[in-house]
């Protein structure tokens, strides 16, 4: 058995915070210890408490004065677009058609997708993130690199094979057969393998003829337990577009609700621009709208209402990306960052521990895997970050005048990156520190 024993400020979410005063929503340790075995949380709480309980020779790694949390989660990242990032573009559409269906190409090349996937998982590693859910590119090697990746370094990861079939390049797209056979041999071969799960995964509608949007019904239909990913309600043009091309929906939502796409585990892309109805069809199915701030900003794409998603009377869950390579950066901090400002801009406000918890234990719960990941509760696995809120010159003058834990997570919020990740930890183990 392995065991060590980490000490630090242990930050842990019960539940969505209603305030900055809801005190009973969160797990808060000035003095933490934390018990990992076998790469499970075995026990937190004081430092005294948790050691007195441990083996007496256990390795200890002291953490102090650095918070430690729930390693961060991102519900929307494209594994082919890291070189994409920072393409100067006027809208989604054209963003698509001049750098991203060219650079997803390259990976019809096993030896491009395992190069890139090394520096992946080392730069989510170096952000903090512990878990994704990633596009991968139609090829299938592109996912079988990105699952033997996260195998290697033991991930708890979200993939899938891109199904696309028409409106790309030739080389990026499949046909409704190979995408639902080649789909199932991914689900074959690594559903369940390690700590990987794959999400059956269409583009978007304008990338799918409707027999491929019936493939992926059909897959939907047989493995009703796996997560499934698309686009939804991104960009006024692509909306336009999207309903052209399936006359008979009622609108963009519903053409995913025709075929089966919209459940609990349904993880859509942006949603920005949703009517009532589609926000009532969200709510009603449980399927998820996922915030991606920075790169709703960097496209332009629109201004996404997350809080008054999630205080509608039908509430939509909302979890949060970054959306790499639309997105601007792999860190999960600048997002929500950007995530408050956007809620700034439409006159409400997204506090702090409401930030830290959509990273973690809101992002676990919206993506079903809350028994696992997303939490330092006892017998969930040890994915966790450590944060200092001192990394930078800029950052430790501010906290000089910090007061409070919610004043420490917003400056850690506003000025963090990756120099705030002073370690991550999968599994127990821990991984930044072995970056290149
Ligand atoms: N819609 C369809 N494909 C994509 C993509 O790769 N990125 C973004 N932001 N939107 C999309
Ligand atoms: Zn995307």
């Amino acid at each position: 058995m392995t065991a060590r024993l980490l000490r630090g400020r242990l930050l842990s979410f019960h539940r969505m915070p209603e305030s900055l005063d809801d005190r009973a929503s969160y797990l808060y340790e000035e003095d933490g210890g934390l018990l990992i075995e076998n790469g499970v949380i075995a026990a937190i709480g004081d430092y005294a408490t948790v050691k007195a309980d441990a083996p007496e020779d256990i390795e200890e790694i002291d953490h102090r004065p650095n918070l430690i949390l729930p390693g961060f989660i991102d519900t929307h990242i494209h594994f082919p677009q890291m070189q994409v990032i920072g393409s100067y573009a006027a809208n989604l559409l054209e963003w698509l058609n001049t750098y991203t269906f060219p650079e997803e190409c390259k990976f019809v090349e096993t030896a491009h997708a395992e190069r890139i996937a090394v520096h992946l998982f080392d730069e989510l590693l170096r952000h903090g993130t512990t878990t994704a859910a990633a596009y991968c590119s139609v090829h299938k090697a592109s996912a079988d690199a990105f699952f033997a990746e996260s195998l290697k370094r033991g991930t708890l990861m979200i993939g899938g094979k891109v199904m696309m079939d028409r409106n790309a390049p030739q080389g990026l797209l499949d046909t409704p057969e190979t995408g639902y056979d080649e789909t199932r041999a991914v689900i074959e071969q690594w559903h369940g393998k390690g700590r990987n799960h794959v999400a059956i995964t269409p583009r978007f509608a304008i990338t799918s003829t409707p027999p491929q949007m019936e493939a992926a019904a059909a897959l939907a239909r047989e493995f009703p337990d796996l997560h499934i990913q698309t686009h939804l309600s991104e960009n006024g043009e692509e909306i336009r577009y999207t309903c052209e091309l399936y006359p008979e929906a009622a609108d963009y939502t519903d053409i995913y609700a025709r075929y089966g796409l919209l459940r609990e585990k349904a993880l859509l892309g942006h949603c920005i621009h949703l009517s009532e109805r589609e926000a009532d069809v969200m709510s009603e199915t449980g399927a998820v709208a996922v915030h991606c701030p920075t790169s709703n900003l960097f496209l332009g794409s629109g201004l996404m209402p997350l809080k008054k998603m999630i205080r509608r009377n039908k509430p939509v869950t909302v979890s949060v990306a970054t959306d790499i390579g639309g997105g601007s950066s792999y860190s999960m901090l600048r997002t929500m960052d950007e995530a408050y400002k956007i809620q700034q801009l439409l006159g409400e406000r997204l506090n702090p521990l409401e930030s830290f918890w959509l990273m973690t234990r809101g992002n676990a719960e919206a993506i079903r895997l809350a028994d696992s990941i997303g939490s330092l509760d006892p017998g969930t696995d040890a994915d966790l970050v450590v944060l200092d809120a001192r990394a930078t010159p800029a950052m430790a003058l501010k906290m000089e005048v910090v007061n409070s834990l919610a004043e420490e997570l917003f400056l850690l919020q506003t000025l963090g990156d990756d120099r705030s990740i002073a370690e991550t930890y999968v599994a127990g183990k821990a991984m930044k520190s072995t970056l290149r």
